[in-house]
């Protein structure tokens, strides 16, 4: 799985390396690659690759499509650290960029690097019709704004220290960390043309993909080392964030992911063995902390 993600994560800071290079220069491109560049998974690429290769999808779309989201994702990243918001200084095993640039600059380089994602969508070097392209840019701003990371996020901040029940937290988790899997899990069935009824089944999927994710993430948070995580640990208790595992406990959260699995792998299952690659990126997703 390592192997598969530092490839994936090596090709796609080609891409945005190059991509960067061929812009004029500004004094927030260093901000910018600091968040862009400071490490991370590319986990969200690796989902978007393993539903391409169930369509046959050629690998530099899915790259190119992969560095827009990580692009959307950094900018989502550098935001949820601010102090109006998590208030986190670290962020993978770094000084979080607002630490190292001060707030303003933090808060103009997460906006471009937001914007940045439609300029890789509509430029010529991803090879595909109009139509797909504009479905493409329609679907990720979705996932980006008031009904995806944006919306989720205010219900995250706006959750803290109250009781929120278990639907009211699914939602705010797979609005703030489903709708960029969703994206992902959509996107190869765009480039192939596929009907809506279609897309939207693989939407769902990614949106409990998302959740599971998410559901990780907190547990991590809730045991996790700071050594692995690459930021602080425990925090989400001390904020008074509405997680599964402040509702339901530690032990029924890891049931609950773990239907999770069952139930995206039944939904995969028709694809035979060509599913076997996400699947085992679902294991990877609970499984990489331990
Ligand atoms: C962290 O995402 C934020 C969440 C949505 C939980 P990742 O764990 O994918 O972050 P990186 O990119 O690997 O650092
Ligand atoms: C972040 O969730 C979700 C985003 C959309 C950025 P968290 O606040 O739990 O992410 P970490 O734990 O700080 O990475
Ligand atoms: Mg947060
Ligand atoms: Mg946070
Ligand atoms: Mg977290």
């Amino acid at each position: 799985m390592q192997k598969k993600l530092n490839r994936i994560a090596k090709d796609t800071n080609t891409f945005l390396k190059e991509f960067i290079k061929k812009q004029k220069r500004s004094e927030l491109i260093i901000p910018m690659q600091y968040g862009l560049f400071s490490g991370g998974k590319k986990i969200r690429s690796k989902i978007l690759i393993d539903v391409g290769s169930l369509f046959k999808i050629n690998y530099k779309s899915l790259i190119i499509v992969g560095s827009a989201v990580e692009c959307i994702h950094a900018y989502s990243l550098i935001h949820d650290d601010l102090p109006c918001m998590d208030n986190d200084s670290l962020r993978r095993g770094k000084p979080s960029t607002h630490i190292k640039f001060g707030e303003s600059t933090a808060v103009l380089a997460g906006n471009s690097l937001l914007t940045m994602a439609f300029e890789i969508l509509s430029h010529k070097s991803l090879d595909i019709s109009e139509k797909n392209k504009n479905n493409l840019i329609n679907k990720i701003s979705e996932s980006s704004g008031h009904l995806g990371i944006a919306g989720g996020q205010y219900l995250d901040l706006n959750y803290e220290h109250k009781k929120v029940s278990k639907k009211n937290i699914i939602e705010m988790e797979k609005k703030k960390t489903g709708k960029l899997f969703s994206f992902c899990c959509a996107a190869p069935l765009i480039l192939k043309n596929k009907k809506k009824k279609e897309i939207k089944k693989f939407e769902d999927i990614g949106s409990d993909i998302g959740l599971l994710f998410q559901v990780a993430d907190d547990l991590i948070d809730h045991k996790g080392s700071i050594k692995i995580a690459g930021k602080k640990t425990g925090k989400d208790k001390k904020k008074g964030k509405a997680t599964l595992i402040s509702l339901l406990g530690y032990k029924n959260t890891i049931k609950y992911a773990n239907d999770l699995i069952i139930k995206i792998n039944s939904k995969i299952k028709k694809y035979g063995k060509k599913s076997q690659n996400l699947s085992h990126t679902l294991n990877y997703i609970l499984n990489r902390n331990k």
